[in-house]
This record gives structure tokens, sequence and C-alpha cells, in this order.
């Protein structure tokens, strides 16, 4: 059975691939390269972990990939289709509707309260169960009874949870998430694991992350090190 299961795997296209990506800018006449020769596939309901020195390019890779930036060279594609073939339009269809983001930076609303910003994305959905999800998946990630707290008033580590909450309440079909423990403590942080991994299993989501965990790297099925803008 499970080998039937690879292989029908086999069959389908990557839920990502890059083919010779470089990422580039020009600071006056002096160009600096950030990424450069990047290829991977990744399939459906596989999880990957990116590892590497602070700067290597890690977000910036990660950016591409989920088409929130263009490469300066070669393609990105998802599920099989090449992302620049892909009017603006399309491309945020595709990812409101099937991804799921953890930036860094958390990237709350600063207007909106804890479970106004989780329920974003379900209200852009049209989905009518917008606050009864928000409010569970709060609870999910140990935030119940903070519900009306703006970010400002709310730790990193909480804000975090916030931004983690706000990403699986949709429950993507892919999930990109930077530095997603970088902010908890050790206890919160085996909490989130458990949630992604809970979700690539319940879901099959393919999980895209960033990490500098070890335990996070170490349970996700493929771990990729980045070097000075290559994967090594
Ligand atoms: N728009 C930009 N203009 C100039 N330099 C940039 C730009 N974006 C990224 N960089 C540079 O590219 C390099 C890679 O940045 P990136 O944020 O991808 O690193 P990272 O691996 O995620 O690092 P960290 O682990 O610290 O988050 C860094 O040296 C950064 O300063
Ligand atoms: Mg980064």
């Amino acid at each position: 059975m499970a080998a039937r299961d690879d292989e029908m795997r086999q069959d389908q296209p990557f839920a990502i691939e890059a083919k010779g990506l470089a990422k580039w800018v020009s600071d006056g006449n002096e160009k600096l390269s950030i990424l450069q020769d990047i290829h991977l596939q990744v399939r459906a309901g596989e999880s990957l972990a990116m590892v590497g020195p602070s700067g290597c390019g890690k977000s910036t890779l990660l950016g591409l990939l989920a088409g929130l930036d263009t490469p300066s060279q070669g393609e990105v594609y998802w599920a099989g289709e090449a992302i620049a073939s892909l009017s603006e339009e399309a491309r945020s269809l595709r990812r409101n509707g099937r991804f799921g983001f953890v930036f860094q930076s958390f990237q709350l609303l600063p207007q909106l309260n804890a479970i106004e910003n989780v329920m974003l994305p379900l209200e852009l959905r049209g989905d009518r169960d917008a606050r009864s999800k928000a409010k569970a998946m709060l609870a999910e990630v140990g935030l119940l009874g903070r519900e009306q707290h703006f970010p400002a008033t709310l730790s990193g580590g909480e804000q975090q949870r916030v931004a983690l909450a706000r990403a699986f309440v949709v429950t993507p079909e892919l999930l990109f998430a930077d530095e997603p423990t970088g902010s908890l403590d050790y206890e919160s942080g085996a909490r989130v694991m458990e949630l992604f991994f809970n979700l690539q299993k319940s879901l099959g989501t393919t999980l895209i992350i960033v990490t500098h965990d070890d335990s996070l790297a170490k349970a996700s099925s493929r771990c990729l090190r980045m070097q000075a803008g290559r994967i090594v």
C-alpha cells in the first residue's frame, strides 16, 4: 500500500519546484548576489527544513518559493505551473486558497486584535465560522483569554503564536514558515512543532520551514543546508 502511494506520488507534479533560481540586487553599480543556482523539488506531503547561517538567503528563497518575490533568473513551479506565467490575480487566488505563511517578523496587523488577526484569512475566503475557528486555533497555541489583545500588548513569543494560528487556521495545503519557533521557549516550541506535524499528517500539508531549531529540522522528512546563497 505504501509502495503504491509512493508510485502514485511519482506521477504527480512536484508541489514546489525551483529551477536555476538566482536573485541579485543592484546597489548603485555593484551587483549584490543573494542566491545562486538553486534547484529543488518538494513533493506533496513532504516536510522540508532549510537551515544555514544568518544572511545565507533562507528568507529570500522562501519568499521566492511562495511567489512573494520574483527571481532575477530561473523559475518556480507550483504543482507544475510556472508562477511567472500566472497573472497577479491567479497567483493571489492560489495563495489565498492553498497557502499558509508564517513570517520571520510575524507581520500581524497592529490595528487588529489577536482573534481578528487570526480571522482575517478566513474572512477573505468568506468563511462564516471565522470567529469560532479562530478561537479554537488560538486555544491550540495556548492563547485562550488573549483574544482581545492587540499585537503591541503581546510578547514576541505570543505574537509568534498568533501568527502561527493565522497560518494554521486555513488548514493550508502548503505551509511556508520562517523561523516559526524562533521566539518561543522550549515548551511552546515543542507544542508548535506538534501542530506542524499533526497538520502534515491529517491534511497531507506540505511544509517548508526555515529553522535554526535542531529538533524541528530532525523531525522534517528532508533537510536542506544553505551557505552563502547556495544549497550545499
Ligand atoms: N532587498 C534587499 N536588498 C539588499 N540586500 C538584501 C535584500 N534582501 C536580502 N538582502 C541580503 O541578502 C542576504 C540574505 O538575506 P536573507 O534575509 O535571505 O537571509 P537569511 O538566511 O534569512 O538570514 P537570517 O537567518 O538572519 O534570517 C543578506 O545578506 C541580506 O542583507
Ligand atoms: Mg531570515
